[in-house]
């Protein structure tokens, strides 16, 4: 069983909405477990104090190293990696999600506040994580993101349709347009390519469309896919 444990002064916040959809049946299945763990059990005083002042100064609090080097340490010694959510973390990939989902599960801590003291992040090898360049009240949430990125991908969770989309975003282009039923909305009708029954056709089409949204929407993917791909996919089709 894949086992996810979240370190966090909010455990009511999961699994939150991972306990609905495909990760809640899962969930409930055994496919994965959850451990939300409370970091405020570890606190200290008659308060259970988690955070202090900055040393040095300057606003906000921070997460007491000895506090969480408890709640960590409270756990049986064990392989996972251990992330922490935090804006200036390493940007999360797909490639980092399939490898995290491959193996045991993972530790996750939500830092909160102004942060976390450095030295335990050095002490217990914390793996600084962000889910993108903007900042969240907390790492709650993209803990939830992670967790919801990784789960999709153990075995039985989502079914073969999903094989072709990672393999897609593993390709390094962003998806294709999807259409369905009615043919015309509002006077737009769907392509008339993927109604022609050309299968070559449309997966030429789709493949057009892919690198047409990758350059024009996420020109750093793009560069990053023409210097991995050999010369004939570098050319830009006309529309
Ligand atoms: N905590 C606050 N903002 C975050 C972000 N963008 N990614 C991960 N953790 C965060």
């Amino acid at each position: 069983m894949w086992r996810a444990t979240i370190l966090t002064i909010f455990p009511d916040m999961f699994p939150g909405p991972l306990g609905l959809s495909l990760a809640g049946k899962a969930l409930k299945a055994g496919t994965w477990s959850l451990e939300p763990v409370d970091i405020r059990d570890f606190g200290i005083g008659a308060h259970r104090t988690v955070d202090d002042t900055p040393a040095g100064g300057g606003p906000g609090m921070v997460i007491k190293a000895d506090v969480l080097a408890q709640a960590i340490d409270a756990r049986a010694a064990d392989p996972r990696p251990r992330l922490l959510m935090s804006p200036r973390g390493v940007p999360l990939t797909q490639h980092r999600v399939a490898g995290l989902a491959k193996g045991d599960g993972v530790v996750i801590v939500c830092g909160r506040f102004e942060g976390v003291d450095e030295r335990l992040i050095a002490a217990r090898g914390l793996e600084e994580v962000s889910i993108g360049d903007y900042v969240l009240s907390g790492g709650e949430i993209a803990a939830l993101a992670v967790l919801d990125a990784c789960v999709r991908l153990l075995p039985g969770v989502m079914g073969a349709e999903t094989s072709g989309t990672e393999e897609s975003f593993a390709d390094g282009l962003l998806e294709y347009p999807q259409y369905t039923r009615p043919q015309v909305f509002e006077g737009r009708p769907i392509p008339d390519v993927l109604v022609s029954g050309d299968h070559a056709k449309v997966a030429r089409w789709r493949r057009e469309e892919a690198e047409r949204l990758t350059r024009e929407r996420r020109p750093d993917l793009w560069a990053a896919f023409g210097a991995k791909t050999p010369s004939p996919k570098k050319n830009h089709p006309k529309r």
